[in-house]
């Protein structure tokens, strides 16, 4: 059985393809501004990674993320809450909170033992604590993603940001590279101020271990660890690419589909 997730994101498009249970291939680029048109790219990267000629091989997709109503070749939408938290789930069996941490939103989720959606908090109003958040201060800093994720970890007197807003704490961090401020300090300063937000939507919710992170700002080992200390607890690592947690639980209930299909043929005959 061969089944596909997609999860058109702000930033990104993630595709999945899964045969008979297990993962076989999966693709992330760049969002363009017509979703369709992301999805696309993406699902054609992953049918390729994975020796398949067209999506007609796939028996069915399940499409999420917020450009979810543009893939029309999709069997069914599914909202990101539940793909992510199944595709968390499925990664590691443990999980109960899940903080998906995207291009334009962040999310946390208290998930069931069996992958269900029990609670969420959700920031889709603001940049601060976001992807976006993050890719303006790399900006004004004149450094990579990478580099916010490992320059803060030698900071041993991080700043403190004042400014709730993204766009008063970009002009913050000017002022603090003007008065000398050391670089690892204010990258873990950044670091610190996302994860005070996300640990106030974890309390939210309910702290309930395993906590695992999922999206593209799940790669920022800073923020990771400005995180734990905050909550106090191990953030579990998944055991691949945490920016396809929502593309994997796209495809998870994609199979699930398939079955009960099966089984419901089966029992008619
Ligand atoms: N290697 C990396 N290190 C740190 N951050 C990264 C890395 N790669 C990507 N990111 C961050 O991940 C973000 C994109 O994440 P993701 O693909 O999960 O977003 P999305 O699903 O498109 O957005 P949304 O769910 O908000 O619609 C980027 O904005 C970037 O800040
Ligand atoms: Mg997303």
């Amino acid at each position: 059985m061969i089944v596909g997730g997609c999860d058109i994101g702000s930033a990104t498009g993630k595709s999945v393809i899964m045969k008979d249970g297990q993962i076989v291939s999966y693709a992330i680029t760049p969002s363009t501004i017509k979703p369709e048109e992301t999805v696309r790219k993406s699902m054609e990267e992953a049918l390729q990674k994975a020796g398949l000629s067209s999506i007609d091989s796939l028996e069915y997709l399940v499409g999420t993320g917020y450009g979810r109503l543009k893939v029309g070749f999709a069997n069914e939408n599914v909202s990101e809450i539940t793909c992510h938290a199944r595709g968390a789930q499925w990664l590691l069996p443990t999980t109960r909170t899940v903080v998906d941490i995207g291009g334009q939103d962040c999310k946390v989720i208290s998930v069931s033992d069996k992958g269900k959606v029990i609670e969420f908090a959700m920031n889709d109003k603001c940049a601060a604590g976001t992807g976006r958040f993050f890719e303006a201060m790399a900006r004004t800093l004149h450094i990579t993603l990478q580099d916010l994720s490992t320059i803060g970890l030698t900071s041993v007197k991080p700043v403190s940001l004042a400014s709730q807003c993204s766009v008063f704490a970009e002009s913050e961090v000017i002022t603090m590279i003007n008065e000398g401020a050391d670089l690892p300090d204010i990258v873990a300063g950044i670091n610190n101020a996302v994860a005070g937000r996300l640990a106030a939507m974890v309390g939210r919710v309910g702290l309930v271990e395993d906590v695992v992170l999922t999206g593209g700002c799940a790669k920022n080992d800073g923020l990771a660890r400005a995180l734990e200390q905050r909550l106090k607890v191990k953030i579990k690592r998944l055991p691949m690419d945490p920016q396809v947690a929502g593309a994997i639980g796209a495809a998870i209930i994609a199979a699930e589909k398939v079955a009960q299909q099966t089984q419901a043929g089966s029992v008619s005959k």
